[in-house]
């Protein structure tokens, strides 16, 4: 059986990434936004793009200070990243409702979060209304990952992070690795040794 239902038209690009997104005005307190609408756009320079409603309390703060900070999910952070998906900076410092601890990036006045596993500190390089939101892309200028997630090579063991993926509406845990860039035409010695260590 092929055969393919016709629905109508909407934003079922899945799994997505549900990102905090901490961004603040000099001398002002933080907010954090939940986005789900966020994409990785370009390698070199490195950049990435969130789309905000304008009637976010985030969006006017994002807009005016040209920076964005967005700080991965991990499942220890979800019950977090809810919240600030449902909850508005302008009734709520979300920071502190949600017991998270702010940490200083140069060159930021928005602060990362503490407890998140990863953070990508964007400037903002442009602004594009698409309609119900606007789409700011943003150069990725700084990041920072929690010193417990980088392997002995310098690169990241993401399987640490335990991060979470976003499938309309439901939030998933991303489970176990299942393959690597390449391991389709890998040697079986490279892929044995690869796949041992992805466990
Ligand atoms: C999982 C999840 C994903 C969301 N994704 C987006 C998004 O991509 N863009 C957006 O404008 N709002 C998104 N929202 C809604 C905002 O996070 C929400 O309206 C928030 O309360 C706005 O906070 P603020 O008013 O402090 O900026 C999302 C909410 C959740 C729970």
């Amino acid at each position: 059986m092929k055969e393919f239902v016709s629905l109508k038209p909407g934003t079922l690009l899945s799994p997505v990434p549900a990102v905090m997104v901490s961004c603040a005005l000099p001398g002002e307190k933080p907010n954090i936004v939940t986005i789900a609408w966020a994409g990785t756009v370009n390698s070199d320079p490195p950049m990435c793009s969130v789309s905000v409603r304008p009637s976010r309390y985030s969006h006017g703060i994002i807009r005016d200070s040209g920076e964005f900070i967005i700080n991965l999910c991990g499942e220890d952070n979800l019950r977090a990243t809810d919240f600030c998906g449902v909850k508005s900076g302008r009734d709520v410092d979300k920071f502190s409702a949600c017991g998270l601890t702010p940490v200083a990036v140069e060159g930021f006045s928005a602060p990362a979060i503490g407890e998140c596993p990863l953070y990508l500190a964007c400037k903002v390089k442009s602004v594009q209304p698409l309609g119900s939101h606007d789409l700011f892309l943003g150069e990725i200028v700084r990041v920072g990952v929690k010193k417990e997630l980088m392997d002995g090579d310098g690169g990241i063991d993401f399987g640490k992070a335990r991060l979470v993926g976003y499938n309309h509406g439901v939030y998933y845990q991303l489970g176990r690795a299942l393959g690597f860039f390449g391991y389709s035409v890998a040697a079986p010695d490279v892929l044995q040794r690869r796949m041992e260590k992805l466990k």
